[in-house]
């Protein structure tokens, strides 16, 4: 387990030891008894969900059946596209929060503590909502959802409103749709735009939404670059030897290069923009290279599924399924198991190899 685990030290006071947080994670996110974070606003897609899109009844981007959910506790798919729980689980643990719950659980919810607007297949543009079957909520959807669920706020905590928005959390874990789609064959995408016109203008409507989210008091952002997707089994599976396909990874490594700058620019645009970005596409590489140090067996294909790489098929009742799920990276053809995104949010939280930058998120939390 070397590198992610030599953090760097920080000021701030949390101190559950490394080990420690493996096997008493939860035990350590209750003993802090109160969260100096009044609440998590979560945006983005699938990796992220809580089951949003369990109330998208026409949508078939959907992860309410087994066997999703086998290792989340009482073994319930819930929605989320994971075999356990998603990095929004374990980062409302670090933080001292209860997850986040999804937004169309409760049309009329305030949702003083947070609330999760992702929904799986969702993307930067509205045109991830484009098709009947897959219906999703795409980012500009969930800031109008954001936008409702402010009024409510506003209602509730009367003045201290900015004050609550200002010190709450805003994760954003969007663009790997916008990037698929993008390269699916014959996309409508592809026939209009080159693939670096396509990444601009990603980054430029993501730049326009984050000032919007801005404009309505958020002030804190995570916000996560775009994994190693061109390696995603289902990505993989079409080549002749389950291979990366270089050209999204390119790709999707020059959205986050543009996406870096731009929130630089944010933030001398934005006097109280501040933000954590962490490094998808870097630590998906790291376990890719180095797969032992972090206890996965295989990084190729999918633990649940049928077909080579697990991948011909997605997961679903009649799949397949790996025995040992902490060991593989990917639990279905997109999505990585819960074991991997345990790992993300350690990185995350305290940083090391500059996967997250200008701060981690403890870093984030205490400004
Ligand atoms: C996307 O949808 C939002 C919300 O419905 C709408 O306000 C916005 O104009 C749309 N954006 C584009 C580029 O069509
Ligand atoms: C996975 O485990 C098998 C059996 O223990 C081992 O032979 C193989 O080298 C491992 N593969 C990786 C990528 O660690
Ligand atoms: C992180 O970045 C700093 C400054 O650019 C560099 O000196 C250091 O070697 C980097 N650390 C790692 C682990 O890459």
């Amino acid at each position: 387990m070397a590198s992610f685990f030599m953090m760097r030290s920080s000021a701030s006071s949390f101190s559950c030891s490394i080990f420690l947080s493996f096997v008493l994670l939860s035990f350590c996110a209750v003993s802090r008894a109160q969260s100096s974070v009044p609440g998590m606003y979560v945006f983005g897609d699938s990796l992220v969900d809580v089951g949003n899109n369990n109330y998208l009844e026409l949508s078939i981007i959907k992860a309410d059946f087994p066997y999703n959910g086998i290792d989340y506790p009482g073994g319930q798919a819930t929605g989320r596209f994971s075999n356990g729980k998603n990095a929004a689980d374990f980062l409302a643990e670090k933080v001292g929060l209860a997850s986040a719950p999804p937004y169309l659980g409760q049309p009329n919810g305030v949702f003083v503590k947070g609330v999760s607007f992702a929904s799986g297949g969702a993307g930067i543009f509205n045109t991830t909502d484009e098709s009947l079957i897959k219906h999703t909520i795409p980012l500009p959807h969930q800031l109008g959802h954001f936008s409702t669920v402010r009024q409510r706020l506003a209602k509730e905590l009367g003045s201290h409103l900015e004050d609550h928005l200002s010190k709450s959390l805003f994760p954003v874990v969007i663009g790997s749709n916008d990037i698929i789609n993008y390269f699916n064959t014959g996309s409508d995408a592809s026939q209009k735009y080159s693939p670096q016109e396509y990444v601009t203008l990603m980054v430029s409507n993501f730049k326009e939404l984050l000032k919007g989210m801005y404009g309505l008091g958020a002030r804190k952002f995570i916000v996560t670059g775009i994994a190693l997707i061109g390696c995603a089994p289902k990505v993989r599976y079409p080549t002749p030897t389950g291979e990366c396909n270089k050209d999204v990874n390119y790709w999707a490594k020059k959205y986050n290069d543009e996406l870096t700058l731009m929130l630089h620019e944010l933030k001398s645009e934005l006097k109280e923009f501040q933000y954590s970005y962490f490094d998808t596409y870097g630590v998906f590489t790291e376990f890719i290279q180095n797969p032992a140090t972090y206890g996965f067996n295989d990084t190729k294909s999918a633990c649940c599924g049928l077909g080579k790489l697990r991948a011909k098929f997605p997961c679903t009742p009649l799949s397949l399924f790996c025995s040992d799920r902490s060991d593989h990276l990917f639990w279905d053809v997109y999505h990585p198991t819960e074991a991997a995104a345990r790992i993300f949010i350690d990185v995350l939280w305290r940083g090391s190899g500059n996967y997250t930058f200008p701060m981690t998120v403890e870093e984030l939390i205490a400004i």
